[in-house]
């Protein structure tokens, strides 16, 4: 009779939690798609009432990487283009072909329109490198990040994030950073507006991929993102709301503008969008931002957020969320 013996196989695991994060300077359109490596720096802050919680599990009795986001299983498509990514860099590390199984729950309706992919890429990135104890830095870690999904490297801190777009080709210098922490701006408020909407037909992936390759006010755009970078950093350190508010709106209508420049045709916005940006611009002390979608990002002033709420309740809001700046990400221990 044959003696076997069983290898034992290795299996470690660990939890993270990270914050969804809203960019006021927008990032649309790469320079590498493979690295996702920007055309612009993009500045983002992190929300403290939008958060995903990761759970990954690598196991070398494993056959190939699995995801489940609030349950559902992801196609082996979905996952090999952005979890998939990041788990190949950590098996790179690691030296050993190891899978992993990872548990992702997000504490919204995964229905609402609202992007999870960048916090549940940060928080598995988080989760991978405590479970396969490598110690890499934060700034380590949101290259890691980035390579999964261009946004998720900004939800890898708290507070107010700068991405820098970098120069070189390895994207060694495309990193981020906190420039503003959590309590910078205590009385700051982004009021958010879910409505019911179907699932977008076009990912951000490959609309600002399009843009890249068909906008000709790209390059006005560029310009104007260079231009202003400075100054969104400046009305955030002093504190200067009304210039926020307006740097806000129109960074978000730049991206918007050279997505509705993109052809075939693309645009995420429909009439209740412009309804709400023409209400935002009146009312004066609140500014918006859309990413890839038409819920808004009403950003305001604590003693503004019941105004602000009650008009987005009034358009038919089926869901009002009301975040602070938040923290960055964490281990379950
Ligand atoms: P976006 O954030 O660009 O709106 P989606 O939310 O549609 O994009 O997610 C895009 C892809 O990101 C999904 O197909 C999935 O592969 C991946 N993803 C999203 N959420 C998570 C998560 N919580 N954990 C791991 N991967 C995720
Ligand atoms: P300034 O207000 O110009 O002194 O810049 C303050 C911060 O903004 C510095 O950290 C710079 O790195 C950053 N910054 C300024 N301009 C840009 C730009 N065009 N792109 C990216 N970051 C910028
Ligand atoms: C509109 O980060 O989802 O939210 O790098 O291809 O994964 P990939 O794109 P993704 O794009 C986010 C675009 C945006 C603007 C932003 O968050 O800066």
């Amino acid at each position: 009779m044959l003696n076997r013996t069983k290898v034992l196989e290795l299996r470690v695991e660990a939890e993270a939690v990270a914050p969804s994060n809203i960019a006021i300077v927008k990032y649309w359109g790469k320079r590498n798609t493979e690295l996702n490596l920007p055309l612009n720096s993009s500045l983002s802050v992190s929300l403290d009432s939008l958060w995903v919680r990761s759970k990954v599990i690598f196991d070398e009795g494993f056959e190939r990487d699995v995801v489940t986001i609030n349950g559902n299983k992801l196609s082996d498509g979905e996952v090999k283009d952005y979890a998939g990514k990041v788990l190949d860099i950590f098996r790179n590390f690691y030296g050993r072909r190891i899978y992993a199984r990872v548990e992702s729950s997000t504490n919204f309706p995964s229905s609402a329109g609202l992007a999870s992919s960048a916090a549940g890429i940060a928080a598995l990135v988080i989760a991978s490198n405590e479970a396969l104890g490598l110690n890499l830095s934060k700034r380590e870690l949101s290259k890691i990040a980035r390579i999964g999904s261009g946004s998720a490297c900004r939800s890898l801190f708290g507070g107010f994030v700068k991405w820098n777009k970098g120069e070189l080709e390895n994207g060694e210098d495309s990193f981020c950073e906190e420039i503003f922490t959590p309590d910078h701006w205590p009385n700051l408020v982004d009021v958010i507006g879910i409505f019911k909407e179907e699932r977008k037909k076009v990912s951000s992936r490959s609309g600002m991929q399009s843009t890249t390759l068909s906008s000709s006010l790209l390059k006005c755009r560029l310009e104007f993102v260079e231009r202003t970078f400075g100054e969104v950093i400046d009305s955030i350190r002093t504190r200067n709301a009304k210039l926020f508010f307006e740097l806000t709106m129109r960074h978000s209508n730049s991206m918007h503008a050279v997505i509705l420049d993109s052809w075939p045709p693309l645009n995420y916005l429909n009439d209740r969008s412009f309804r709400v940006m023409e209400w935002v611009a009146e009312f004066g002390r609140a500014g918006y931002t859309f990413d890839a979608g038409p819920n808004p990002h009403i950003f305001t002033l604590e003693e503004d957020v019941k105004e602000v709420t009650e008009f987005l309740e009034s358009e038919g809001a089926v869901k009002v969320i009301i975040s602070k700046i938040g923290k960055g990400p964490y281990i379950i221990s």
